[in-house]
């Protein structure tokens, strides 16, 4: 039976206090047992880890979401061991609990931290009305590779906006505080370079240079760190030989000594057990030792800790001082929960938005995250009033489950409106004509065409939703192949002989290399895999009750051999220029070995991506000018504004996001062709203009030299102002020593 050593004050008794109390009277198995997270999924997981939770040899449990459950797993925690410290109850929720928002690379489209705030606001109060009180997000690794099938999970492609989205949903997993009600801890992922794993497979090794790593990798974990982030998870990656979850310089020289982050480091799914297989660790012993002295506090699923951290601390191969810090810590994070006071989570029960509230926010989300890609002489939006009949086509028109994308494990599909159904709402069933064409993204079974044909036949325009199903991105799932998988370009061929205007809307988890798509379509929208309310999010754009406004997180390549590619790179000694670029067509037969006038560029695919960073359009068209700076230098310490006049010249009201790039053309390490510096939404009515202006601090200017410090380097600047990566309005200036 549990004793009473930590039931101190809640209202005076800080976390930390109250977790010293309770360590200070365990023995050495207890405190290793805090380190300890096992997998609870399954049959009977009282029966199975109950003895072990009892004697004190379990701090944390993964993949269980029933509250009774949980709530029986917890009262032998709390009654049965000796003293009584509860479970820390984990979970992936990335994007949503039972209601699901849009992918986080799909949220990252809407570039509005609010919103990912109000997202993940939404899920850690339906989460922790079930019992749950850690998530395992949000993933922040800087994503460049499509084939990758996490990128699904990212926030794309630049360190500035996965900051700013990052810390946003940090803020919105805990709110102001981890035990109030509604709230769950965040854990910041996967730390670090585990997007940049080679040729994008996942697991595989990183090859990260210190610049590189400083400048691209790390920024958005140390801003949602910044924003408060409770916990941090250690990659599965080799990185430069030296495997993240026993990487000193990572978890120990910058996570602690740097950046003096005081939470708590938890390892990846048996990443720990893993640094043998990596072939840093000769056995699990030196695995748990190597993990522990490099940063790791707790331990997902190899046992490597609580088998082996108290009888090294006994043969005094590891310091207890040590592994007091590391369970410290677990207990600390406890306690700020307020699992001691209210290890049931009472105050948790009502914490879920309503079901309605949460269905508009995943509605709006959803808006917010397709990106119009084409639009070819203003195909969309329809005029639903003037329609008599619409064709939808496509394996991906209904389907609840799939729409919902990756990383859904607690996710209801009963709450899916898919496209079909919001369609025939909006227009009333005998105005939709349906056709799956292909009964999954990946059939190559053509019956289905004939129908679909037909359909289009009877309608003024086809809607064709393609793509992947929710299986073929997220963990373990690369493809080495990003082309619309089965026979779905066929379908697009058979459609387009119909003569019909036919508009594209593509639900997948990663972009896709979409020449061949853009070519047969009047229109597209990339959809991502936008959640529960994908149909009418997908409605109200088509018909244009919503003037599109989303712009892309990461650039789409052309062709898979492109990549990586990405609009903050290198400028090299050798640029492409447009002008000088040849095609592997123009090159004459026996043309003899030359170099002059190469650069870099593909002779197949040129250097330009298909759509670049930061792209998406509208409804309605803006224009730019007018880009002033406040003065042409700047001190040290000053604050120089970059205006521009944004003038919505088209015949509708529309939202743009207005975006601000900087180049350090000469400094001691090279620095990228262009980074985002800023953004901002402005919403103008038909013919308004308006003046956005952008403050740049020397902050803004500032990156990670040679002798790792994080400053700006006097000399120019360029600014550039637009609505997207490739922006033409430059100004320069000068940042003065
Ligand atoms: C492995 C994944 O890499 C990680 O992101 C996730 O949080 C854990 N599994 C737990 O499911």
């Amino acid at each position: 039976m549990a004793d009473a050593a930590h039931a101190a004050d809640p209202q005076t008794d800080a976390p930390q206090r109250r977790a010293e109390a309770v360590l200070a009277r365990m023995t050495l198995e207890e405190k290793a047992g805090q380190l300890h997270t096992v997998d609870a999924s399954g049959p009977d997981p009282a029966g199975r880890l109950g003895p072990e939770i009892a004697s004190g040899r379990i701090g944390a449990v993964i993949n269980q979401v029933d509250p009774q459950t949980l709530r029986g797993l917890q009262r032998i925690a709390v009654e049965e061991s000796r003293l009584g410290v509860p479970l820390l109850v984990s979970r992936d929720v990335i994007h949503g609990f039972n209601t699901i928002f849009p992918l986080p690379i799909g949220q990252a489209c809407s570039w509005n931290p609010d919103l990912v705030r109000d997202c993940a606001r939404a899920a850690a109060g339906e989460a922790a009305a079930s019992g749950v009180r850690w998530t395992f997000a949000p993933m922040v690794d800087i994503a460049r590779d499509a084939r990758w099938g996490r990128i699904a999970e990212s926030l794309g492609e630049d360190p500035l906006l996965a900051s700013v989205l990052g810390a946003a949903m940090v803020e919105g997993f805990q709110g102001d505080d981890l035990a109030a009600p509604g709230t769950l801890a965040a854990c910041v992922k996967h730390f670090a370079g585990y997007g940049a794993s080679e040729g994008g497979r996942d697991y595989d090794a990183t090859n990260i240079p210190d610049n590189e790593l400083r400048n691209t990798y790390l920024p958005p974990f140390k801003a949602a760190l910044n924003a408060g982030a409770a916990s941090i998870m250690t990659s599965f990656g080799d990185i430069d030989g030296v495997p993240a979850t026993g990487n000193g310089y990572l978890l120990g020289d910058i996570l602690r000594g740097e950046w003096d982050f005081d939470g708590v480091v938890i390892s990846d799914w048996d990443s720990i057990g893993q640094l043998i297989t990596h072939g840093l660790s000769e056995d699990m012993a030196a695995a748990a030792r190597e993990a522990a002295e490099a940063g790791v506090d707790m331990d997902m699923m190899s046992s490597a800790f609580i088998e082996h951290l108290p009888e090294m601390v006994r043969a005094g191969a590891v310091d207890e001082s040590r592994l007091d810090a590391m369970a410290l810590r677990v207990l600390t994070l406890k306690a700020a929960l307020g699992l001691f006071d209210d290890p049931y989570g009472k105050t948790h029960e009502g914490a879920a938005p309503t079901r309605e509230a949460a269905r508009d926010l995943a509605r709006r989300a959803a808006r917010e995250s397709l990106v119009l890609l084409k639009n070819d002489a203003g195909a969309l939006p329809l005029d639903f009033g003037a329609i008599d009949r619409l064709a939808l086509v496509g394996p991906m028109a209904d389907q609840p489950y799939e729409q919902m994308g990756t990383w859904v494990f607690d996710g209801d599909e009963t709450r899916s409106v898919t496209p079909l159904k919001a369609l025939q709402d909006a227009l009333g069933e005998d105005r939709v004509a349906f056709a799956p064409a292909l009964e999954t993204t990946r059939s190559r079974d053509r019956s289905g065409f004939k129908a679909a044909v037909e359909a289009a036949g009877m309608s003024d325009a086809v809607l064709v939703c393609l793509g992947e199903e929710a299986i073929l991105s997220g963990e373990a799932h690369c493809r080495a192949d990003i082309t619309l998988p089965g026979a779905q370009l066929e379908l697009l061929d058979a459609l387009r002989e119909t003569g019909k205007p036919v508009v594209a809307i593509i639900m997948a988890g990663r972009p896709l290399t979409l020449a061949p798509v853009l070519e047969r379509v009047d229109a597209l929208i990339y959809a991502w895999h936008a959640g529960n309310m994908a149909g009418p999010a997908l409605v109200d754009v088509v018909s244009g009750a919503f003037n599109p406004a989303a712009k892309l997180p990461v650039s789409f390549p052309r062709s898979v051999g492109q990549i990586p590619i990405h609009y903050n790179r290198k400028n090299t000694g050798r640029p492409p220029v447009a002008e000088q670029i040849m095609h592997i067509d123009d090159i004459e037969v026996g043309a003899s070995q030359t170099s002059f006038g190469m650069s870099a560029f593909h002779l197949d695919d040129g250097y330009t991506p298909q759509f670049p960073f930061g792209f998406g359009l509208s409804y309605t068209r803006f224009d730019y000018s007018d880009l002033t700076l406040s003065a042409d230098e700047m001190n040290r310490g000053d604050t120089l504004t970059a205006s521009v006049t944004v003038t919505n010249a088209g015949d509708r009201e529309g939202t743009e996001i207005v975006q601000l790039y900087i180049r350090d053309p000469a400094a001691s390490l090279t620095r990228p062709v262009r980074e985002l510096k800023g953004f901002q939404h402005i919403m103008l009515k038909a013919g308004e203009r308006r003046t956005v202006r952008f403050d740049l601090t020397e902050r803004d200017l500032a990156f990670s030299g040679r002798d790792r410090r994080v400053r700006a380097e006097a000399g120019a600047f360029d600014v550039w102002a637009g609505g997207d990566s490739t922006a033409a309005l430059h100004a320069r200036f000068v940042l003065r020593d």
